[in-house]
């Protein structure tokens, strides 16, 4: 079997951890068990091609996929997010990994390379799961007579999905894709509550400050900056949000939080943290101006949002420790600057908490086997995006029940008529509420 990972020797260690962490990954185990006991493999005759951090969440994904009949082959979709005992852990067990912490920008193309075929050229997937694009982006357009053969990519975060809601526009999305990100039981919790919680243990773990009495600062106030905004404010730092959307911007202050320009708030930030993916938000306008010794990340899914390419080339770096940098900027001023500039909670910790992204992997699972059981109906459209249906939303929240003690009631036929409901089980929202 081919494979590249760090260091073999870190497999056991890496078998235990998927141990620690199975517990919590209650939805999809349950969902897989329920799969087994019917005796169904969904994924049968499905290759599957995964481009996604490489850490002991996603292993359960992939043991999952395994599971369920499926092959896969598997790359992180950040140079700094593998956990090299999970990505050994899963070599162990058979699987085609490529990923290791630390690696370069040509090693990281190098490896979504090496998931796409095996070595005597025979195999190439007929799924892409994906977080961030690069790897459908890369497929659609290094392949394109291969990708109008594969059945469909499941996407799972709001960058990713921004880029593919692009390629579609532009007509270069050559085959169906579902938007996992958007399924609410995805970007209501892992963006808000696993980035509540991730984040900090990120910026902890890196420079082991104290946030109490600080000010903080989270550029952007959507679901990802919802839950840093609440992380500092629940651990007693003095929290400001900057944005550009005026309802977001409201949410913010009638949170409690105080809104402001950028500008006007950056030298007295001890923290700072991007949360918008977007581009140039902490930019070279503003840089010179920071209060020195600010902490300065970012927890969107790419690294433009603080300007490293400019201060790559205006200030002094120093390496404290890997994925932590002093920063001395022309005039004096000092910048940590923690994971280089990108998502901070899985360059500097270990991303977020298992019983999230079971919610979120729950999706990408339910996904892989939607567009897998339609190859050949047409319910998905080559070019086209879709998110997951209500019921298989309301699905991947009641599987995951149980295991927070959580005791629903039951409507009766009276109150789902009385409500506008086709049934006592739900869906209980129209497409159109916003939770
Ligand atoms: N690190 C992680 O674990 C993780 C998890 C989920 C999502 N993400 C990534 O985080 C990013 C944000 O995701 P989201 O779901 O919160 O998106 P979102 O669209 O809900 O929120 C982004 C917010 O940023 C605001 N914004 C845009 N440009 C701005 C600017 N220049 N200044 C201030 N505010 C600005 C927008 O108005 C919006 O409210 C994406 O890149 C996503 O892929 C990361």
């Amino acid at each position: 079997m081919d494979y590249k990972v760090k260091d073999m020797s870190l497999a056991d260690m890496g078998l235990r951890e998927i141990e620690l962490c199975e517990s919590e990954m209650a939805g999809l185990t349950e969902l897989v068990r329920q799969y087994r006991a019917k005796g169904e493999l969904p994924l049968k005759g499905a290759r599957i091609t995964g481009c996604l951090h490489m850490n002991i969440k996603t292993c359960g994904l992939m043991d999952a996929l395994v599971d369920l009949g499926a092959e896969i082959r598997w790359s992180s979709c950040n140079i700094f997010s593998t956990s090299d005992s999970s990505a050994a852990a899963m070599v162990k067990k058979g699987i085609p990994v490529f990923a290791w912490k630390g690696m370069t920008q040509e090693e990281y193309w190098w490896c979504i390379e090496k998931t796409l075929w095996t070595e005597d050229g025979e195999w190439f997937p007929n799924l892409l799961l994906d977080d961030g694009g690069d790897l459908t982006a890369y497929v659609n357009e290094k392949y394109p007579e291969k990708a109008k053969e594969i059945i469909g990519v499941s996407e799972e975060t709001t960058t990713g999905v921004h880029r593919l809601l692009e390629m579609a526009k532009e007509g270069k999305l050559l085959m169906p894709a579902i938007n996992v990100n958007d399924a609410v039981t995805k970007s209501k919790f892992d963006n808000i509550y696993g980035c509540r919680e991730s984040m900090l243990d990120g910026i902890m773990r890196a420079t082991n400050t104290m946030v109490a009495g600080k000010i903080a600062v989270v550029c952007g106030y959507g679901d990802v900056g919802k839950g840093c905004a609440q992380s500092f404010k629940g651990m007693g730092a003095q929290v400001y949000v900057t944005e550009v959307d005026p309802i977001c911007a409201i949410q913010a202050s009638m949170s409690g939080f105080a809104v402001k320009k950028l500008e006007n708030i950056i030298d007295k930030a001890d923290i700072i943290v991007t949360t918008t993916g977007n581009c140039d938000v902490v930019h070279p306008g503003v840089l010179p101006n920071v209060k020195s010794g600010v902490i300065l990340c970012n927890i969107g899914h790419f690294d433009n949002e603080i300007d490293t390419a400019w201060l790559r080339e205006n200030a002094k770096w120093t390496e404290i420790k890997p994925q932590v940098h002093k920063l001395e900027l022309a005039n004096g001023k000092v910048i940590i600057l923690l994971a280089e500039g990108r998502l901070v909670n899985l360059g500097c910790a270990a991303g977020h908490p298992p019983f999230v992204m079971s919610m979120s992997f729950t999706n990408q699972t339910i996904a892989q086997i939607e567009l897998w059981k339609n190859r050949d109906t047409n319910k998905y459209e080559r070019g086209k995006v879709y998110t997951i249906p209500k019921e298989l939303d309301e699905e991947v929240a009641r599987l995951h029940c149980p295991h927070l003690g959580i005791e629903l009631d039951k409507l009766t036929e009276k109150q789902a008529k009385y409500i506008g409901l086709a049934s006592v089980d739900g869906p209980f929202k129209s497409d159109a509420y916003r939770y």
